[in-house]
């Protein structure tokens, strides 16, 4: 069954994401961060109208995930997830403060991690199937401003340097070890592009992007929300996505909770480094 798209209001995003957060020394055990209402900049004698107004619409996207023995709501967004003391039933006046933590549910826990060091040379070493990786890489043409999705350690930036601005670049990967290999590959991108830790389900933004990617079999691994139509919403009018699915993508779109379209094969000259299959679209101006 199809998901309908999650779209937060960017007034929710920003104020969660701009807020200043302590870290919560007395909770070592449970690493996460708080923003105090008494800390937002419009509160006056206690009352941050703001930070009501985002724990009011933060109810509204919240998912129930198990927390101990109880159940706890979260809003997943960007990479952390966030929560309010006493849950929903708690009027939002005594609310007081939102706490955020690295993501960790799910897709967050990611076995990527523990190959990251090697994944470059996971099949062979890298000089073995350049060839066929800079086949690989080259049609997914990056121009303007690029999104990344799963980015992993930056082979496309490895294969398509040059036609990457960095500047414009955001490369999302929910693999901490990932995107620490990637980040040592190029500390260049790592001062002037932005690497988040996040999956795609949980990415939020106001950007619209010229090309989307998932290199590699990266769409592979979106699950629960239907990557056609989050990539549409993300793309700016004549934009093009180039995404890539592992062989046996209907698996994959049923997990999505849709129906497979039609993909082309892998690039000719590609298949050294692994097989993938290719759904390219454009969205057209409106
Ligand atoms: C096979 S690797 C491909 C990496 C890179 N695109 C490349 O060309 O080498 C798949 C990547 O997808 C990432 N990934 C897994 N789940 C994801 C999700 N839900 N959203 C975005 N990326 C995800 C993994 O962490 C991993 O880095």
């Amino acid at each position: 069954m199809t998901t309908p798209l999650r779209i937060l209001p960017e007034r929710l995003v920003e104020n969660l994401e701009c807020a200043r957060y302590r870290y919560a020394v007395t909770m070592q055990n449970i690493p996460h961060y708080y923003t105090l209402e008494s800390s937002w900049d419009d509160c006056e004698d206690g009352v941050s109208a703001e930070f009501r107004w985002t724990v009011t619409e933060m109810r509204k996207h919240e998912v129930i995930r198990s927390f101990g023995s109880r159940e706890q709501h979260y809003l997943d967004v960007n990479g952390f997830s966030y929560w309010t003391m006493g849950g929903p039933t708690l009027p939002v006046a005594e609310a007081g403060l939102i706490n955020r933590q690295y993501s960790t549910h799910g897709a967050y826990d990611s076995p990527f991690d523990s190959i990251a060091h090697r994944y470059d040379d996971s099949e062979k070493p890298w000089w073995k199937v350049q060839a066929e990786r800079e086949a690989l890489y080259a049609p997914a043409a990056p121009s303007g401003r690029v999104l990344d999705v799963g980015c992993g350690t930056g082979l496309l930036a490895d294969y398509c340097y040059r036609k990457i601005d960095r500047e414009q670049y955001v490369g999302i990967d929910p693999s901490a070890g990932m995107l620490a290999k990637f980040a040592l590959k190029h500390p260049d991108y790592k001062a002037d592009a932005t690497l988040l830790r996040t999956t795609f389900e949980d990415y939020e933004t106001p950007l619209r992007f010229d090309t989307i990617v998932a290199m590699a079999g990266s769409g592979s691994h979106v699950t629960g929300v239907d990557i056609i139509e989050k990539a549409w919403h993300l793309l700016a009018p004549g934009g093009r996505a180039y995404l890539t699915f592992y062989r046996d993508p209907a698996v994959a779109f049923e997990r999505m909770g849709i129906e497979a379209p039609m993909l082309a094969a892998t690039p000719e000259g590609a298949v050294g480094d692994g097989e993938y299959d290719v759904l390219e679209f454009t969205r057209g101006g409106d």
